[in-house]
C-alpha cells in the first residue's frame, strides 16, 4: 500500500510517500480501507518537531473509510471514522482500536473533518460547564475545535467573544497586543494559543471564572502564574492527554457526528490533496490561508 513516512523533522518535505506493507489488526481493532485523511495543525507541529514525537513510522491519526475486518462481521463494508494516537493514518489501510461509525450520508471528508475536533469541543463544553448568560472567549474560533466551541456555545445561550486571523473573528490574534481587546467580564476562556503572554487574559476574567488549558498553537503552553489566579478565584483546567480527557472524547465521538448529521454543526472543509501531495497539504495547514479543514483522499 501506499503510506506516508516520516523522514527525521523539518518542513514538509520529511514526508514522503513509500511503499509499505499493509498493517494487521489486533483483535478489538478495526482494518479500514481509508477514504479521507485530516491534517489537523497539531500535525504540523509533529512534523517540524516542536512536538516531540516517536520514531519515524506512517504518520497521521484521523481517517474515514470502509471497514475490511473487525471482530464483528456485520461491520465489514461500513464507514466508520478511526482515531490513533500512535499513527498510521496517512496510508490506504489503517488498524485502529478507535472507531465510530459514520451515521446517514455523511462523506468521508465531512466525517473525518468533524470526527476528533467536535469530539473534542464536546468535551470541552462539559469540563468548563457553560451556563446560559456566561460570556465565552474561544480563541482560534477559525480552526475547526474553536469553530464548534462557538456554535456550541452560542446554542447554551452564552455570548461569545472569537479570536482568528485578520477578518475572521471579532478579535484578530495576530496582533501581538490581542488580549487588551478582549472584554472585562470573561466567564469562560477556551485557551488553544498559548505562550508567555496568556497571563494578560487573567485581568479580563470575572471573579470564579474557567481556563480550559488545551493547544499550543503559537507553539508555546501559557503561562498563568499562581498569583493572577489566585487574586480572581480563577480555575485553570488542563485538557488533554490519552490518558485523561482522552477517554471522554473517544466516548463521546458518535454524539458530535450525530450533531453533524442533524445540521446542529457544520465542518467547514478548505481544500483536499491526493495522498501523493501531502507536503502541499501540510504547508497549506501552516500558511494559514485557508479556512476550515485540509484532507488527503489516498
Ligand atoms: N487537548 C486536546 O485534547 C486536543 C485535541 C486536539 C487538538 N488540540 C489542540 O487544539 C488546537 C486547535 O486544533 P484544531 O484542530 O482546531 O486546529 P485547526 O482546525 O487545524 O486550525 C488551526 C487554527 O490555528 C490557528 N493558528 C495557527 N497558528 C496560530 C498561531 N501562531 N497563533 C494563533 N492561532 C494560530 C488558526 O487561526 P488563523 O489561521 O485564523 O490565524 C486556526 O484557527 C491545537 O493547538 C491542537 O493541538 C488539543
Amino acid at each position: 500500500m501506499r503510506a506516508v513516512v516520516q523522514h527525521g523533522t523539518g518542513g514538509p518535505d520529511v514526508l514522503q510517500v513509500e511503499d509499505r506493507p499493509e498493517p494487521t489488526r489486533e483483535p478489538g481493532e478495526v482494518l479500514v480501507r481509508t477514504e479521507a485523511i485530516a491534517v489537523p495543525f497539531y500535525e504540523t507541529q509533529l512534523r517540524s518537531g516542536l512536538i516531540p514525537a516517536g520514531p519515524p513510522s506512517i504518520f497521521g491519526h484521523e481517517a474515514a473509510g470502509i471497514v475490511l475486518e473487525a471482530d464483528d462481521p456485520n461491520l465489514r463494508g461500513r464507514r466508520v471514522v478511526t482515531m490513533s494516537y500512535t499513527g498510521g493514518a496517512y496510508a490506504e489501510v489503517v488498524a485502529a482500536s478507535q472507531y465510530t461509525l459514520v451515521p446517514g450520508d455523511l462523506t468521508p471528508e465531512v466525517a473525518v473533518a468533524a470526527a476528533v475536533p467536535a469530539s473534542v469541543a464536546l468535551t470541552l463544553m462539559t469540563a468548563a460547564d457553560v451556563k446560559e448568560g456566561e460570556t465565552v472567549l474561544v480563541e482560534a474560533a477559525s480552526g475547526a475545535i474553536g469553530g464548534y466551541l462557538a456554535r456550541l456555545a452560542e446554542r447554551k445561550g452564552a455570548r461569545v467573544v472569537t479570536t482568528a486571523g485578520k477578518g475572521k473573528a471579532d478579535i484578530d490574534h495576530n496582533d501581538p497586543d490581542w488580549r487588551q481587546k478582549v472584554p472585562e467580564g470573561i466567564d469562560v476562556v477556551f485557551e488553544s494559543i498559548g505562550g508567555p503572554r496568556a497571563a494578560e487574559l487573567t485581568p479580563k476574567l470575572a471573579p470564579f471564572g474557567r481556563i480550559l488549558a488545551y493547544g499550543m498553537l503559537s507553539g508555546d503552553f501559557p503561562a498563568f502564574p499562581v498569583a493572577g489566579l489566585l487574586a480572581r478565584g480563577l480555575t485553570l483546567i488542563g485538557f488533554g492527554g490519552p490518558d485523561a480527557y482522552g477517554k471522554r472524547i473517544a466516548a463521546v465521538r458518535a454524539e458530535a457526528l450525530g450533531l453533524v448529521a442533524d445540521g446542529t454543526l457544520t465542518p467547514v472543509l478548505d481544500r483536499t490533496y491526493p495522498l501523493a501531495d501531502v507536503a502541499a497539504a501540510h504547508a497549506r495547514v501552516e500558511s494559514r490561508e485557508g479556512v476550515g479543514k485540509v484532507v488527503l483522499v489516498p
